[in-house]
């Protein structure tokens, strides 16, 4: 048990406060970048005014060979760079690693003032957020930041699964998890070779027609991932936390990962992280409410006007909770249209709507 009163007090002497909140700051894409690459480093000026979150990638896909590298790429960049209001990332590697360490120390210790949000692999419980917890914050204290550094949990173990209700109530720096399809399939012992995505063998088949046996049997193929995220979204969504699909190892299927990333969407994710630039704009558009369901989502918060009662638009009825449902769509809207002039203009709220955000 945690004693609920010190849950805002910081846990080091020196360290900043805890947040109350997180903040909900749009985060359509979490675009992974290999820091350890100089091409791609060179990338990061042009990225940072393109994605929502632009992520330096210490785990997996770095070779052992370059995680030196990456971690000393990574401290440059984050020195060299100005971010704009992009949100700088980083995913560590994971706590059972020979470098997870020092890729805290060391990061924290040099560019902590840059970091939004630490992101942590293969988290299986609540003892892995309070250990992280504990240790950022003295580092923290350490190194006299004075801004909180927020946690993020990738949920890719079946005991993470499991603990996610834990692993989100273990801290108040606990900013979101992400579903992490790869390494959770594995853990899982599930029997795929894919990153994300469905799977054609999972399916259900119609019984055969009594009049003709051998004729073929529709089916249709069921969601591999649904179980996980419905658990994520509302174990964030509990705790005051942000849920997120994960990778779509498809680069080649643009429209698969556009349906995976819009499932996420339509379940409550704000967001996917994008392994690819084609799959910038993707994230981009799926995660960005469509105009169409604002404009409609606006029309049913005029109508409803305090909020009460029920009434008929255009066939369907209204009540308190269609428009509660409207008014998270709208707000998202109007989130996404503070940060990308193209959807504000999509949408065509009033400065003055935006400025109450
Ligand atoms: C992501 O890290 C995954 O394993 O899917
Ligand atoms: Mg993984």
């Amino acid at each position: 048990m945690r004693n609920p009163r010190n849950f805002t007090k910081p846990l080091a002497i020196g360290a900043p406060a805890p947040l109350n909140d997180i903040p909900d700051r749009p985060s359509r894409m979490i675009h992974f970048f290999d820091p350890s690459n100089p091409r791609m480093a060179a990338k990061v000026p042009e990225l940072v005014k393109k994605v929502d979150v632009l992520l330096a990638n210490l785990e997996d896909a770095i070779e052992a060979d370059h995680k030196i590298a990456a971690r000393e790429g990574l401290i440059k960049i984050a020195r060299d760079t100005d971010f704009g209001d992009c949100q700088f990332w980083i995913r560590v590697n994971s706590l059972d690693s020979p470098w997870c360490l020092d890729d805290v120390l060391g990061i924290v210790g040099e560019v902590g003032d840059r970091i939004d949000v630490l992101m942590i692999p293969k988290v299986e419980g609540p003892w892995d957020i309070h250990y992280m917890d504990q240790l950022v914050a003295q580092l923290e204290a350490k190194h006299a930041l004075g801004r909180t550094i927020l946690l993020h949990a990738i949920l890719e173990t079946a005991l993470g699964v499991r603990n996610v209700e834990e692993i989100l109530s273990a801290s108040p720096r606990m900013q979101g998890v992400s579903l992490g399809p790869a390494d959770l399939a594995a853990s899982r012992r599930m029997k795929t070779t894919r990153v994300g995505g469905g799977h054609p063998g999972y399916l259900v088949r119609a019984d055969p027609d009594p009049d003709d046996p051998d004729a073929t049997r529709p089916t249709a193929q069921q969601d591999l991932w649904h179980y996980t995220m419905a658990r994520m979204v509302d174990a964030c969504v509990s705790t005051g936390a942000l849920p997120y699909y994960g990778p779509f190892g498809g680069i080649d299927d643009p429209v698969a990962c556009e349906d995976q990333f819009r499932n996420a969407f339509l379940m409550g994710c704000v967001g996917a992280w994008s392994l690819h630039p084609s799959q910038i704009e993707i994230a981009r558009r799926v995660f960005s409410p469509p105009p169409d369901e604002v404009k409609w989502a606006r029309r049913v918060i005029d109508a409803m006007g305090d909020g009460t009662g029920t009434l008929m638009l255009e066939g369907k009825m209204q009540d308190d909770a269609t428009v509660k449902q409207c008014h998270v769509m709208v707000n998202r809207a109007k989130l996404i249209a503070k940060r990308d002039p193209e959807y504000a203009s999509l949408y065509g709220f009033t400065p003055e709507e935006l400025a109450a955000v």
